[in-house]
């Protein structure tokens, strides 16, 4: 079986507490193909990037490269979190295009292909992901390497005039021909990436998935959307509800009933609209005041950018507003927490939430809507209301959909999901259940590796 490279720009560590379930799958394929995982050492020097740190965990390596302050700050959050991200979220107004930060990006991906290509054997399978290393095939193709390189977009592919708006689109998305197989998460980013291919890539598209430069190089798309490990999930749910924050969080809710958010704090989430959503909802039902308490888990992410740190401020602003104005001597409505948990202690808050409420104005899938049905109690499932402009709202089509935008509606459904009779929960819970059980975060790297191999 040949050797696994994954290259990411985020690595997870050996031992990292906080590993979440992608980080745990990769590891398990490490693990299962013996190989290596190169990223970023999450680091900044003074001086120059490029220093190596490695560290081994049976037979899996990890490979990881410090940045220098300027790279960061071009690359990471600049071309990569200033320019791609709102970009490739549908955010044009956010899009912050300059020369510099460009440079900085061509810059960190030369780099990583400098420090990968001698680590690389010849029949390596090697497995890039997101959007901060779309170039890094190319790079990699110019230093001679010829193994099987797979891509994976961990978010959306917009339509093709939204890419067209980067003054470097060309260079930037027609290097993704350079890879074997290029994933999506759904069949619909899949189509707006041949979209684009047959607009601006020269080539055009050959059949389903089966794309070409205008050299008449071939390479392949696909869509995978990403899983969760279900019974791992299931479990962790189980046994923490013994543990003292869920029971603490139980109990502090003196039998109201639990609303539940839980998203890096980011401006694709669709927070500010889904607090305002929830202040309609209690406008609407003064009669149910104090009876449901909406909790919103936010971890900062970011913070260097200031579109982030508004949004911070913004959300400060909106907690402080509803609270004042609806709470009572023994019941604040919303509380907002801007700190991470420990996964499992998550999973435990979900599975006693009545609600999952996750609303991204966009998301490429969005794995919390499925850690969600799979941490539920099967006697008595809660419900999840769900953005139709998430990846997941695809395969979890039994939800609650909503559109994010529309402030009425995402009220209408709270009040829907919490006068939902127990067998149409089951009944929704069961098909989401199906569906997630059915294409786990295993099959989805088998699959993508599997079709990768036989490129
Ligand atoms: C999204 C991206 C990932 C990224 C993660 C956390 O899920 O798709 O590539 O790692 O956000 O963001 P951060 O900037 O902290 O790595």
């Amino acid at each position: 079986m040949a050797r696994l490279v994954v290259v990411s720009n985020r690595v997870s560590l050996p031992g990292e507490a906080r590993a979440g379930g992608l980080a745990v799958a990769l590891r398990a394929a490490l693990a299962e193909h013996g190989g290596l995982w190169f990223g970023w050492s999450g680091r900044t020097v003074a001086g120059s990037s490029g220093g190596m740190h490695e560290e081994r965990e049976g037979d899996t390596r990890y490979l990881v490269m410090d940045l220098s302050r300027r790279d960061f700050d071009d690359y990471y959050n600049g071309f990569a979190n200033r320019t791609l991200w709102p970009l490739l979220h549908f955010r044009m107004d956010l899009v912050d295009y300059t020369r510099e930060t460009y440079a900085g990006y061509r810059r960190v991906n030369e780099l990583f292909a400098d420090r990968l290509a001698p680590e690389l054997r010849e029949d390596d399978l090697v497995w890039i992901h997101d959007y901060h290393l779309i170039p890094l095939a190319q790079r990699l193709r110019e230093r001679g390497v010829g193994n099987r390189i797979g891509f994976f977009l961990h978010v959306p592919m917009p339509s093709s005039d939204l890419l067209a708006a980067l003054p470097e689109h060309r260079e930037v998305f027609a290097a993704l021909s350079s890879y074997d197989l290029v994933g999506f998460q759904t069949g619909r980013d899949l189509e707006r990436f041949q979209d684009y291919v047959r607009l601006y890539g020269g080539g055009g598209v050959v059949g389903t998935g089966v794309l070409a430069t205008p050299d008449g190089r071939q390479f392949h798309g696909g869509a995978f959307p990403i899983g969760i490990d279900v019974p791992t999930i299931a479990g962790q749910a189980a046994r923490a509800m013994k543990r003292l924050p869920v029971r603490r969080l139980r109990d502090s809710l003196s039998g109201r009933r639990l609303a539940i958010g839980v998203d890096r704090l980011d401006y694709s989430k669709g927070l500010p609209e889904r607090f305002r959503a929830f202040e309609r909802h209690l406008e609407r039902h003064p009669d149910q005041n104090g009876q449901l308490t909406f909790l919103q888990i936010a971890p900062p992410s970011r913070s260097d950018v200031p579109e982030y740190r508004l949004l911070r401020r913004e959300l400060e602003t909106l907690a402080g507003h509803i609270n004042s104005g609806h709470a009572t001597p023994d019941w604040t409505p919303v509380r907002y927490v801007n700190r991470n948990f420990a996964h499992e202690v998550l999973t435990g808050f979900y599975r006693i939430a009545d609600v999952g409420v996750v609303t991204p104005m966009r998301d490429g899938m969005n794995l919390v809507a499925k850690e969600y049905v799979a941490a539920q109690d099967p006697a008595d499932p809660g419900v999840l209301l769900l953005s139709r402009f998430a990846g997941a709202a695809r395969e979890l089509d039994t939800a609650l959909l909503v559109n994010p935008y529309d402030i009425d509606g995402v009220a209408d459904a709270l009040a829907q999901a919490l006068a939902m009779p127990l067998p149409e929960r089951q009944q929704r819970w069961r098909a989401m259940m199906d569906r997630i059980e059915g294409y786990d975060i295993h099959a989805w790297r088998r699959d993508f590796l599997g079709k990768l191999a036989a490129r």
